[in-house]
C-alpha cells in the first residue's frame, strides 16, 4: 500500500455486519476502544436468525453482507456474528482484499490466556457450537484444554425482548449453565453477540470463580491492533460516527438498538432492495 493510499484509507470507516442487532455489541467495544473511527454497521434483520440455519445457508448470507459493505469503500472488516465467524470466515477471507476480523480467534486467545485450571466453557447458537470452531481454536494448543460447550437459543430472543433481569433470563441461564458449570470450567466464552446483554445474569449464575470472556470486546482488541500495525489508524482522537443500515425493521431497529449500542443509536437506513443481491429476481 503507498503511503499517499495509507493516509487517504485510515481515514475511511470500519464496516462491521451482523446477523441483526446482536453485532451492535460489538460495534459498542470498537467506539469504546477506538472513539475517532467512523463505523458503517450492517444488520441482515431481514434473515436473522443465521444461527439455526445451515453453513451453506450462512455462508450465502455473509457473502452478500460482505460485498454490501466493501462497496463502501472501508478499510477493514469486522464480521461481528459469531456465527457466520464459526461458519463462513475461512472463505470469506479468501473473498477480500481488505483485512477481515472474526470474533472466534480473539475470543479464543482470551479464553486460553484467563482459564488457569485449563476447563473451558463455550455457549453459543446451534450453528456456532455445530461448527466445531471454538472447539478447534481451543483444542490447537498441546496440551489442549478440555472444552465443554453447549447450545443457548434462548437467550437470543431474551436480548431482542430486552428481558436480560429477573426469574425468567435466571432460569434460562441456569439450565443452560449448570451443567457446564458442574464440570468445573474457569472460564466461559459467551461465543454470541446477543449474549453480553445478559452478562449479569450470566456472571450471577456461573459465580465469582468463572471468567466470562466477550468475545466482541476482544475482537475490538484485535481490530485496534490490526490497524496500528497497517497504519490504517484513523489520526482522530474522538467523534468517530456509527452509520446503520438494516435489511428490515429500521423502527424496530432504532427502538431496541441503543440497549445492544449502549448509547443514543442515530437514524437507523433500510438498505434499498436494488442494492442487496438476495432481492434480485
Ligand atoms: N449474531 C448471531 C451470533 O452471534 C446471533 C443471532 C443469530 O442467530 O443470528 O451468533
Amino acid at each position: 500500500m503507498s503511503e499517499a493510499f495509507g493516509k487517504h484509507a485510515a481515514r475511511g470507516p470500519i464496516g462491521v455486519f451482523d446477523s441483526g442487532i446482536g453485532g451492535l455489541t460489538v460495534v459498542r467495544a470498537l467506539r469504546r476502544r477506538l472513539p475517532g473511527e467512523d463505523i458503517l454497521y450492517f444488520g441482515d434483520t431481514a434473515r436473522v436468525p443465521y444461527g439455526t440455519k445451515s453453513s451453506a445457508t450462512v455462508l450465502r448470507f455473509s457473502r452478500e453482507c460482505l460485498g454490501f459493505l466493501a462497496r463502501r469503500q472501508v478499510k477493514l472488516l469486522v464480521v461481528a456474528c459469531n456465527t457466520a465467524s464459526a461458519v463462513a470466515l475461512p472463505v470469506l477471507s479468501g473473498a477480500v482484499e481488505l483485512p477481515l476480523i472474526g470474533v472466534i480467534a480473539p475470543g479464543v486467545a482470551a479464553a486460553l490466556e484467563r482459564s488457569r485450571r485449563r476447563r473451558i466453557g463455550v455457549i453459543g447458537t446451534a450453528a456456532t457450537i455445530t461448527s466445531g470452531a471454538y472447539r478447534q481454536g481451543l483444542e490447537a494448543p498441546d496440551p489442549a484444554p478440555e472444552v465443554f460447550e453447549r447450545p443457548c437459543p434462548l437467550f437470543v430472543p431474551l436480548a431482542e425482548e430486552g428481558w436480560t433481569e429477573g426469574e425468567v433470563p435466571r432460569l434460562v441461564a441456569h439450565h443452560y449453565l449448570d451443567g457446564l458449570l458442574a464440570e468445573g470450567i474457569d472460564a466461559l466464552i459467551l461465543g454470541c453477540t446477543h449474549y453480553p446483554l445478559l452478562r449479569d445474569v450470566i456472571a450471577e449464575v456461573a459465580g465469582e470463580g468463572v471468567a466470562l470472556i466477550d468475545s466482541g470486546e476482544e475482537a475490538a482488541r484485535g481490530t485496534a491492533a490490526v490497524l496500528t500495525a497497517r497504519g490504517l489508524a484513523n489520526p482522530r482522537q474522538a467523534g468517530g460516527r456509527c452509520t446503520v443500515y438494516v435489511s428490515d425493521r429500521p423502527r424496530h431497529v432504532e427502538r431496541i438498538g441503543t440497549a445492544f449500542l449502549g448509547e443514543q443509536l442515530e437514524a437507523v437506513t433500510l438498505v434499498d432492495q436494488s442494492e442487496v443481491p438476495w432481492y434480485e429476481r
